[in-house]
């Protein structure tokens, strides 16, 4: 059974996962109506994968005896300057993850839960193929600059790794 501690922290990563889903759905829109097609592919495909982050996290709180809370989300925002800001702010959000994540593996130990200690290393090892695949395209972002932004939006969907898309269990 979980404990309070664990539960509340559980639940405020669904939180932050839902809001991750929302925030890659907002930069899809924005993409897809600013003519960049494949941008918007890898970014609802992105938004997809964080759905699903959700609800690892509530079928596990459930699961434990816990129960999962959906919360409501504040307003991703919608207008973004350029795609090299986008993929700026997706680094920095997934860097915000990865310490969130951390954060309660580090309570997991204190409070010697090691059934949840043991279920968050799926999203340790997610968080470092998430930074590293979003550092991979913002380095080529700024390698093609704003001129080419049209081969670029033909290429990114082929820049995507397969690993984040399991089913959650
Ligand atoms: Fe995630
Ligand atoms: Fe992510």
């Amino acid at each position: 059974m979980l404990n309070k501690k664990i539960e509340d922290i559980c639940n405020r990563q669904i939180e932050r996962e839902g809001y991750s889903s929302n925030l890659y759905l907002a930069m899809a829109v924005w993409a897809e109506t600013t003519g960049l097609s494949g941008i918007a592919a890898w970014m609802y495909a992105q938004s997809g994968e964080e759905r699903l982050h959700m609800l690892k996290f509530i079928k596990y709180v459930n699961e434990r005896g816990g129960k999962s809370v959906i919360p409501s989300f504040r307003q991703p925002p919608a207008e973004f300057e350029s795609v090299e800001a986008v993929f700026r702010e997706v680094l920095k959000h997934e860097e915000f993850i990865t310490a969130s994540i951390n954060e309660i593996v580090a309570l997991t130990l204190d409070e010697k839960d090691f059934n949840t200690h043991n279920f968050l290393q799926w999203f340790v090892m997610e968080q470092v193929e998430e930074e590293a695949s979003v550092k991979t395209i913002l380095d080529k972002v700024k390698l093609v600059g704003k001129n080419n932004m049209y081969e670029f939006d033909k290429d990114i969907i082929g820049l995507r790794r397969t690993s984040g898309t399991d089913q959650p269990t």
